[in-house]
């Protein structure tokens, strides 16, 4: 068990199930995308290792690029998302694949539509390594998923409480 801030938190999902999920992924995008050249798009804060690691994993060219929203205080997810960082990129008749640390509400995934209706990209694909089924609302497919998880916080991976344990290297969630 670790502590963090005033929470407990208990293993969840070990580095070897992640990387098992992201190179799954990286798998069949590259099959989608065999003749395309896709931009990964990677929602900051959270998505930074998932890129980073099904980059690594991705053995075809590709480009990479980042936005940062937020939509999170604390525990709960909230229905106002800010776009924080803009895309400086032409994106028109580009493939894009959106890459999330995770999806709850889907709130986010909602505001990135929106935002990339505004641009013409040729294929607009979304992946995210965690999706909490019970919590998604939104009619938005989803295109990949690494690990379906139950509605429950967790942390670790890239994933923070309140600012906190995005460097752990594995998933914890927390304890009730
Ligand atoms: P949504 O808009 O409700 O789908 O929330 C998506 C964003 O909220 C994710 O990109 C994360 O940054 C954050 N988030 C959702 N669930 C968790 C969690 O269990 N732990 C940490 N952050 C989370
Ligand atoms: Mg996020």
């Amino acid at each position: 068990m670790i502590h963090i801030h005033d929470k407990k938190f208990t293993p969840f999902i070990s580095a070897s199930e992640i990387e098992f999920a992201i190179a799954k992924m990286a798998h069949l995008i590259a099959v989608d995308f065999a003749d395309e050249v896709p931009v990964f798009i990677g929602i900051l804060n959270g998505s930074f290792m998932v890129v980073s690691d099904l980059m690594k994993q991705y053995k075809k060219p590709c480009e990479v690029s980042f936005i940062k929203l937020a939509s999170y205080n604390g525990l709960t997810s909230s229905t106002n998302v800010q776009e924080l960082i803009g895309i400086n990129q032409d994106l028109s008749g580009r493939s894009v694949v959106i890459i999330e640390d995770i999806v709850d509400t889907g709130h986010t995934l909602l505001a990135l539509k929106e935002l990339f209706k505004k641009q013409n990209v040729k294929h607009f694909k979304i992946a995210t390594l965690f999706l909490k089924s019970e919590a998604y609302k939104q009619d938005v497919k989803i295109d990949y998923v690494g690990i379906r998880i139950p509605n429950k916080f967790i942390v670790g991976f890239g994933l923070d409480y309140d600012g906190l344990g995005r460097n752990l290297p594995e998933v914890y969630q927390l304890k009730e």
